[in-house]
C-alpha cells in the first residue's frame, strides 16, 4: 500500500531548502520501491496570506491523512505585527498539538568533516553524538491561560502557564529511556527543580521512569548549568531530556557544536510512531532569496522520517552515507566552510548529495 507524505515548506528559506529535500526523498522513493506519495499544502505565513490562516483547515486535514509530514519553517518580521493567534508559528504549534506529537528528538551529531566548523576546539566535539528529547506539546508553550492582561493601575502584564501533568512527563520518559536503551545506555533529564515546582515533579516522576530501565543510568541537571556543560564538555552527554522551553534552547546551542544549525535534523512523533520531519532551524529572513541556506538539516530530516516512522532504515542509511560522502568531496555552503573556502549554492549541495546516492 502507498504511503502519504505531506511536504509543507513554509516560508522565506522554507521552500529552497525544501526543493532539495524533496528531490532527494523522490530519489530514494524510485532507487528503494517505497510507494511514496507525495502532496503539498501551505502552512505559516504563506497559508496566512494566501487563505487567512497559518493553518488552514485543509492542510491539517492532509496532516492527518498522512503518514508522515516533511515541514521547511515558517515564520519571518512580515507577520510580527498580525494578531498572535494568526502568527505563522501558530501554524506550526497548531500542527504539533493537533496531532500530538509529544516527543521532539534532536541529534547533535559531529559529522569528523565538519570539526573545524565547530564553535569548539576539535577534540571537545570529536565523536560528538547527543540525543536531545524535547516534549513538544506541553510545558510553557501551552499551559493556560496565557495571554496580556491590563490591571487595575493601568498597566499591562503578559503571562504564561508553566504546567506538566504526570503522565506528560511519564509518556516523555519513556520515549527517552527506550530510546537511550538503544545507545549509550545514559539519560540525564534537565530541568529547574532548585526554583520551578512544575519541575520537581518533573525529576520525581523521571525518577519513577527510570526503575522500568535498571540498565539505563539516570542523572539530573539544572538546565543553567546544562546550557554551561553542553558548551565545556558535551561528550559527557548521551541522551538528554526535557520539557519544550529548555529543550528548544538547549537544541539552537547543541547545533553549533556540529558546525552550524544548518546541520541538525528533527523527528516530532506520536505515540504510534506517526510523525512531522523538519529542520531544528528556522526561515533564516537574512539569508532568504539567496539561494545560499544549507539544504543538509532537512535532507537528514528525510532519513530520520524513513528510519522512524517508515521502517526503511536502509533508505535512510543511504541518505546518512550521501551526505558523508559529499562533506568528503569538501563541498561547504557558506554556514560550514572555513574562510578560505568558495561556498556551494543550496542547489548544488543538493544536487551534489543527489549525486552521491546515485553513484
Ligand atoms: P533562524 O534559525 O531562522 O536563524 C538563525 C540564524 O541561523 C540566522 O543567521 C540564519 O541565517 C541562520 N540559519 C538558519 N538556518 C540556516 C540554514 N539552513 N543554512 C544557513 N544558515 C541558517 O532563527 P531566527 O532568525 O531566530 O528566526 C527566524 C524566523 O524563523 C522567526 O520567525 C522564527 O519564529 C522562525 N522559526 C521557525 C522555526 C520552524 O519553523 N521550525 C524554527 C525556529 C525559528
Ligand atoms: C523550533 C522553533 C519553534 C519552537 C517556534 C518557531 C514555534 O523555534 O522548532 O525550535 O519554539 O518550538
Ligand atoms: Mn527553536
Amino acid at each position: 500500500m502507498s504511503k502519504k507524505i505531506l511536504i509543507l515548506p513554509g516560508d522565506h528559506i522554507g521552500p529552497e531548502i525544501m526543493a532539495e529535500a524533496v528531490r532527494v526523498l523522490e530519489h530514494v522513493n524510485a532507487r528503494f520501491d517505497l510507494d511514496l506519495e507525495l502532496e503539498h499544502a501551505l502552512v505559516g505565513g504563506a497559508a496566512l496570506d494566501a487563505v487567512g490562516t497559518p493553518l488552514p483547515d485543509d492542510t491539517l486535514a492532509k496532516a492527518r491523512a498522512s503518514d508522515a509530514i516533511l515541514l521547511g519553517a515558517v515564520g519571518g518580521p512580515e507577520w510580527d505585527n498580525v494578531e498572535r493567534h494568526l502568527r505563522p508559528e501558530r501554524g506550526l504549534l497548531g500542527l504539533r498539538s493537533e496531532l500530538e506529537l509529544f516527543g521532539n528528538l534532536r541529534p547533535a551529531l559531529l559529522y569528523p568533516q565538519l570539526a573545524a566548523a565547530s564553535s569548539l576546539k576539535p577534540e571537545l566535539v570529536a565523536g560528538l553524538d547527543i540525543l536531545i528529547v524535547r516534549e513538544l506539546t506541553g510545558g510553557i508553550y501551552f499551559g493556560e491561560p496565557r495571554g496580556i492582561r491590563t490591571l487595575e493601575n493601568g498597566e499591562r502584564q503578559g503571562f504564561n502557564t508553566y504546567v506538566y501533568s504526570e503522565s506528560e512527563i511519564r509518556r516523555i520518559g519513556h520515549l527517552a529511556f527506550g530510546l537511550a536503551r538503544a545507545r549509550g545506555k545514559r539519560v540525564c533529564s534537565v530541568d529547574k527543580a532548585n526554583v520551578l515546582d512544575v519541575t520537581v515533579l518533573w525529576r520525581e516522576v523521571m525518577t519513577e521512569v527510570a526503575k522500568d530501565y535498571p540498565d539505563v543510568e539516570l542523572s539530573h541537571m539544572y538546565v543553567d548549568n546544562a546550557a554551561m556543560q553542553l558548551v565545556r564538555a558535551p561528550k559527557q552527554f548521551d541522551v538528554l531530556v526535557t520539557g519544550n522551553m529548555f529543550g528548544d534552547i538547549l537544541s539552537d546551542a547543541a547545533a553549533m557544536l556540529t558546525g552550524s544549525i544548518g546541520m541538525l535534523p528533527s523527528a516530532s512523533l506520536d505515540s504510534s510512531g506517526r510523525g512531522m520531519y523538519e529542520p531544528c532551524h528556522g526561515s533564516a529572513p537574512d539569508i532568504a532569496g539567496q539561494g545560499v541556506a544549507n539544504p543538509l538539516a532537512t535532507i537528514l530530516s528525510v532519513a530520520m522520517m524513513l528510519r522512524y516512522t517508515l521502517d526503511k532504515p536502509e533508505a535512510a542509511a543511504a541518505i546518512e552515507a550521501a551526505v558523508s560522502a559529499v562533506l568528503d568531496r569538501g563541498l561547504r555552503t557558506a554556514d560550514i566552510r572555513a574562510e578560505a573556502e568558495t561556498p556551494v549554492s543550496t542547489s548544488q549541495m543538493g544536487e551534489a548529495v543527489l549525486q552521491a546516492l546515485a553513484g
